[in-house]
C-alpha cells in the first residue's frame, strides 16, 4: 500500500521519478512516483484546462476509481491506492511495457492470451466490462511475462446497466471484450489464432464494415440535406 496523505499534486513536477506519458488537451499526465520505497503510477488531470479538468477529469477519475474498487484483489489488475484531490488516481506500478510498444522480436509467452482471457473472465464475473481492450495501450506486458489490464475509465457496470435495453448493451460490451482479445491476437501473434477465432474475426470485420458503410451513406445524405 501507499500513504497518499502527504502527497500533493502540485509537488509532483519536482518529486516524480519518471513520466510515462505527457499530458495533452484531453489526456492526463502519467507520473511514476516513489513513497517509502513503494513505487506507484499517478494518472493526473490537475494540469488540464479548467473546464476539462473539473467536468471531464473529475468524472473519469471517479468512474475509474469506482471500477478499481470492484476489481480489488483480482490478478492481472494493478492495486489502486486511491484518489488525490478528486483529480488523480494512484495505482500500483506494474513493471511492464504496453502491448502496443512490445518489441515484436521478443516472443510473448505461449500462455499470454490464455492468461488475458482468464483475467477477462474474472472481471466479467465481478459484473464489469472493460470496453476498451482492443487498444494496445491498455494491455500491459509485465516483465514477469504476464498480462495486466489498465484504463478502466470507460468500463461498464452490469449493475448500472441491469434494465432493458441497457442489459443488452452490457452483454454487447462483454462480447466486445472477448472479441478484443481476438483482435489483439490478430495484430500481434496472428499465427496463434485458431480456425474458430479466424472465423469470428472475419465475421465480425464483415459486420463492422457493413456498419461503417451505412454510417458513411447516412453522412452523405445528411450533407445533401443540411
Ligand atoms: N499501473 C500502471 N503501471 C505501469 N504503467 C501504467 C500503469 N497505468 C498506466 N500505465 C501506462 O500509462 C499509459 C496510459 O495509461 P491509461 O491507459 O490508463 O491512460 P489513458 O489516458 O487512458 O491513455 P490512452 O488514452 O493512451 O489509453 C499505459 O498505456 C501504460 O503505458
Ligand atoms: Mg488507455
Amino acid at each position: 500500500m501507499m500513504n497518499l496523505e502527504s502527497l500533493k499534486l502540485s509537488s509532483l513536477p519536482e518529486n516524480h521519478c519518471g513520466i510515462l506519458r505527457h499530458s495533452s488537451n484531453t489526456r492526463p499526465v502519467i507520473w511514476v512516483i516513489e513513497e517509502n520505497g513503494v513505487r506507484g503510477v499517478v494518472k493526473d488531470f490537475s494540469n488540464s484546462k479548467f473546464f476539462y479538468r473539473n467536468i471531464i477529469g473529475r468524472f473519469l477519475i471517479w468512474r475509474e476509481h469506482k471500477a478499481y474498487k470492484k476489481l480489488q484483489g483480482l490478478e492481472g489488475v494493478p492495486a489502486c491506492y486511491g484518489v488525490i484531490d478528486g483529480l488523480a488516481l494512484a495505482l500500483e506500478e506494474i513493471p511492464s511495457q504496453p502491448l502496443e510498444k512490445h518489441n515484436k522480436n521478443i516472443k510473448l509467452s505461449r500462455t499470454f492470451f490464455d492468461d488475458l482471457k482468464n483475467i477477462v473472465d474474472s472481471f466479467h464475473r465481478k459484473g464489469l466490462a472493460h470496453s476498451d481492450l482492443k487498444n494496445g495501450a491498455n494491455v500491459l506486458v509485465g516483465y514477469d511475462g504476464r498480462p495486466y489490464i489498465v484504463d478502466w475509465s470507460a468500463s461498464i457496470s452490469q449493475k448500472e446497466f441491469r434494465f432493458f435495453p441497457l442489459n443488452r448493451i452490457y452483454l454487447r460490451f462483454v462480447l466486445d471484450d472477448y472479441f478484443a482479445i481476438i483482435k489483439l491476437k490478430m495484430r500481434y501473434v496472428p499465427e496463434t489464432l485458431t480456425l474458430e477465432e479466424r472465423r469470428q474475426y472475419a465475421k465480425r470485420s464483415h459486420m463492422e464494415r457493413g456498419i461503417r458503410g451505412i454510417r458513411d451513406r447516412l453522412r452523405k445524405i445528411l450533407k445533401k440535406i443540411v
